[in-house]
């Protein structure tokens, strides 16, 4: 966890809370030439922009999310990536079912660590702006580490 390293930012759709990760995690990590990038345990959006209340609240925040497009996590991520960040539990179990079966080397851990960063996909705007002060809070915490 102290060493700079590329990141994937992991949740479930892949519109919502990773892009916002993705996002805030490019611009506080621009000294590290580091990769980011986000991707979702299920492919039921893939393709597709992020969610417009996650493109609000990061441009609010001085983030362009707006041209990243959803895709489905997949096993070679675990080994193209130093670092998977997790935004909550199920995802975590989810993924390491994926690759329970391979040989991986990423560290795979909760973004918020030891918190989860709910989803707010069936909520209302308040969800995002809480969502991104989980998401702001948990990538400091990582860019801190590596100072
Ligand atoms: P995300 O939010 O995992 O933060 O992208 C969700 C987006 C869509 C759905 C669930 C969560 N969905 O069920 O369609």
């Amino acid at each position: 966890m102290h060493k700079p390293g590329d990141v994937l930012m992991v949740c479930l759709g892949n519109i919502c809370r990773s892009p916002l990760a993705q996002g805030v995690f490019e611009n506080m990590s621009k000294k590290f030439n580091v990769k980011v990038d986000s991707a979702g345990v299920a492919n039921y959006h893939a393709g597709y922009p992020p969610d417009k209340r996650s493109i609000y609240v990061a441009q609010k925040n001085g983030v362009d999310i707006s041209t990243q497009k959803a895709r489905q996590i997949k096993v070679k991520d675990f080994n193209n990536f130093d670092y998977i960040f997790v935004m909550d539990k199920q995802n975590f179990y989810d993924i390491k079912d994926l690759i329970s079966y391979h040989k991986v080397n990423s560290v795979v851990q909760l973004l918020n660590d030891p918190f989860e960063i709910e989803d707010p996909y069936y909520g209302n705007d308040e969800g995002f702006e809480i969502v991104y002060d989980k998401i702001y809070q948990g990538c400091k915490r990582v860019i801190d580490n590596w100072k």
